[in-house]
């Protein structure tokens, strides 16, 4: 099996009860100050990638914006679908969109699966679909590097995690996107060792 199946079977085993954890305050206000910069700039079409069971496109969805929610979980996006949001089962390796279709562009949390042989092959197919001058919320757990199956993990099959220490990732953004703004939340605000880099972008 590799990995995108690895990935897909677990999250399929684990999107019930995703869906019924109460998301942290720290994720919310994450959501919430995106919402702001999406709404001073009157963007109003948002695809998020690696959606999960759907609680923030959900929230955009529910906060007027028209939304599109993908995952590779069949299984997540029957949850996305049962909340009547637009949504459709798809790797963010292959987006199945023509480009420059969104103003925004949603990816919390999921990016970290992806191998660093691949995350510039994977930014670019994020950056044909959104439009010029459209903006990108990309957040991530790391501040350290490392990559590889966490042999500690809960889900079966255990999944793959890709980290970056901030510098290097602020150095590979920067060949696709510019930055915005580039902010850590310290390991003690989220609980465990490692910190989560939040990132706005925008294509220029
Ligand atoms: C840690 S979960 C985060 C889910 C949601 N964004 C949240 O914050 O609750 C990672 C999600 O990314 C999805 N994912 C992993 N690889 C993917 C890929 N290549 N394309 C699309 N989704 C992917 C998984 O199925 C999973 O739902």
């Amino acid at each position: 099996m590799n990995t995108q199946q690895q990935l897909k079977e677990a999250y399929n085993k684990q999107a019930k009860h995703r869906d019924s954890v109460i998301t942290d305050d720290w994720k919310t206000n994450e959501r919430e100050g995106f919402l702001r910069v999406l709404q001073r700039e009157k963007k109003t079409s948002l695809l998020e990638i690696g959606a999960g069971p759907g609680h923030d496109s959900l929230y955009f969805h529910q906060h007027g914006f028209h939304t599109f929610s993908t995952d590779l979980s069949p299984e997540m996006i029957a949850i996305c679908k049962s909340k009547d949001l637009e949504a459709a089962e798809m790797s963010f390796y292959q987006l199945q969109f023509p480009d420059e279709q969104f103003d925004a562009l949603y990816a919390f949390n999921c990016l970290l699966h992806v191998p660093k042989a691949e995350l510039g092959e994977v930014l670019s197919e994020l950056k044909r679909v959104i439009k010029p001058n459209g903006l990108f919320y990309l957040g991530v757990y790391g501040g350290r590097t490392s990559e590889g199956i966490w042999e500690e993990d809960v889900y079966e099959p255990k999944r793959f995690f890709s980290f970056y220490e901030h510098e290097p990732l602020q150095s590979l953004l920067s060949a696709f996107f510019s930055i915005e703004s580039f902010n850590v939340i310290p390991s003690n605000v989220i609980g465990g060792d490692l910190a989560f880099q939040s990132i706005v972008l925008r294509k220029e």
